[in-house]
């Protein structure tokens, strides 16, 4: 059948849809899975190494950095080549990456091939939600971009369980395991398995219409809207033809505007993704481990709890994805916002009454599952609202002349304040527990404020209208 012939109404298979947004979003498995996996390797890197503390924490942190890089190159990028050639880009920069880490003969090694991981994680961290919101029909776009929420919390979970296993039954991360190379070494090059089916399977991808439109093959554009979009084909890809002809020549001087040489937008992008951080998330996959030891649970019920955490936080993506097209995206924040106030102002109330014993908090028989409820109600609220509608917006918030380029600059801001929050944890924590929680909550309660007052609404609304 030629094009012209469709009907004006065109449903597209949703089932299709649902398939390939689901293979962009295996980039957020990498991305969870990279993130969390070191912090079950460096004990045992340490021991293999014996780096200096601060040499150790680089090492660690250069994925961030390298995902704050990444990011920030993947706008531009995919613009000029296309999101999925992006995506193969990023799975063969961190299959190499794998390969390189697992094998590292140094600690400086180790931390130059987790940096060029983090590039290749942080490229599909953009063009993941990019791509699902440009692929996807305006009524199920929340929940389709939610999947990279779900793989990010999915990626979390297995790493952690590995962790977990190998802290339980093999000893620990140092004990050699296969071919004499030792666990941690294992873990770093497992990463590569999902890295060939993310590049594989991501070479099979349609490109996204408005790609296809930006560069002028509007009749492959059209098919693409027409099998995985639907609605009236002709209408949409002229709509998308139409935001696009205000373009010249796209470059990070598309984003400028009136407020500190941005547009307020790009700021909104930005903040939403602070915000993201600054609540403290990853404090909870990071270092809980450590910090339900230091209130006094053994290692295994530690490493136990972090596991739970991490399904809790599965489930709840399971809710955000249910709801977020029907409540909207704002209300999910402000649910969001609020709760995790609550939840981490008692956190940080209960280790204000736990008195310092050998330099760690003794929380009371009380106070101790107070703390343990506080902390999963925390994640509880994050993965209900935060957690997936923050990717969810900025895939859709911003036009389509400056989607790629704004998107980047905001998932930049994202790594950057990943990395600070993880860096200036365990110096928090020197200063105390209630501290670095005080800190937490008050960044929760003002991002309540933010979206009230900043944060616009786009559920059900096309992409060609923001
Ligand atoms: C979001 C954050 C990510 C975090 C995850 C935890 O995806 O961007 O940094 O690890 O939520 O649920």
């Amino acid at each position: 059948m030629a094009l012209g012939d469709l009907p004006a109404e065109h449903r597209a298979d949703t089932g299709r849809t649902v398939l390939v947004a689901g293979t962009a979003a295996i980039g957020g498995f990498l991305f969870g899975f990279d993130t969390a996996v070191i912090n079950g390797a460096v004990g045992a890197v340490r021991e293999t190494f014996d780096p200096s503390s601060l040499l150790l924490g680089l090492s660690v942190a250069a994925a961030l950095l390298g995902s704050a890089t990444g990011a920030w190159f993947a706008g531009p990028l995919a613009n000029r080549l296309g999101r999925v050639r992006v995506m193969v880009i990023a799975a063969a920069v961190f299959f190499v990456s794998g390969l390189g880490s697992g094998l590292a003969f140094s600690i400086y090694d180790l931390a130059f091939w987790r940096f060029v991981g983090g590039m290749g994680v942080g490229a599909a961290s953009v063009i993941a939600p990019a791509y699902i919101a440009e692929i996807s029909p305006a009524r199920i776009r929340g929940r389709l971009g939610s999947l990279q929420q779900l793989a990010i919390v999915f990626g979390i979970f297995v790493a952690l369980l590995i962790d977990f296993a190998l802290a339980t039954y093999a000893g620990g991360a140092a004990e050699p395991m296969w071919f004499g190379l030792p666990a941690w070494r294992w873990m770093l090059l497992s990463l590569m398995v999902p890295a060939l089916a993310y590049g594989t399977l991501a070479m099979q991808l349609p490109e996204s219409p408005r790609f296809l439109v930006g560069k002028g093959r509007t009749a492959e554009a059209k098919a693409v809207t027409m099998r995985y979009i639907g609605g009236d084909v002709d209408a949409k890809v002229e709509e998308i033809r139409r935001t696009l002809a205000l373009e010249r020549r796209l470059s990070m001087a598309d984003l400028r505007g009136p407020t500190l040489g941005l547009l307020p937008i790009v700021w909104v992008g930005i903040l939403l993704s602070v915000f993201q951080q600054f609540v403290g998330i990853n404090v909870i996959f990071y270092y809980s481990t450590v910090l339900w030891q230091a209130v006094g649970f053994s290692e295994r019920d530690s490493f136990a709890i972090t596991v739970i955490t991490s399904v809790t936080n599965i489930v709840t993506t399971l809710i955000a994805i249910a709801t977020i097209d029907r409540l909207g995206r704002k209300p999910l924040l402000l649910i969001g916002s609020a709760g995790m106030t609550v939840s981490l102002g008692a956190l940080a109330y209960s280790f204000g009454t736990a008195p310092i014993v050998a330099g760690e908090p003794m929380l009371s028989e009380v106070m101790g599952p107070v703390a343990l409820v506080a902390a999963n109600l925390f994640v509880v609220f994050f993965g209900l609202s935060w957690g997936p509608v923050v990717w969810v917006l900025l895939g859709e918030m911003f036009a389509n002349r400056i989607r790629a380029q704004a998107l980047a600059v905001a998932v930049a801001a994202q790594w950057i304040a990943n990395f600070v929050v993880s860096t200036t944890f365990p110096v928090l924590q020197d200063l105390g527990l209630a501290f670095a929680y005080g800190l937490y909550t008050f960044f929760a309660a003002l991002s309540f404020l933010f979206v009230l007052r900043r944060v616009p609404e786009t559920k059900g609304k096309e992409l060609e209208a923001m």
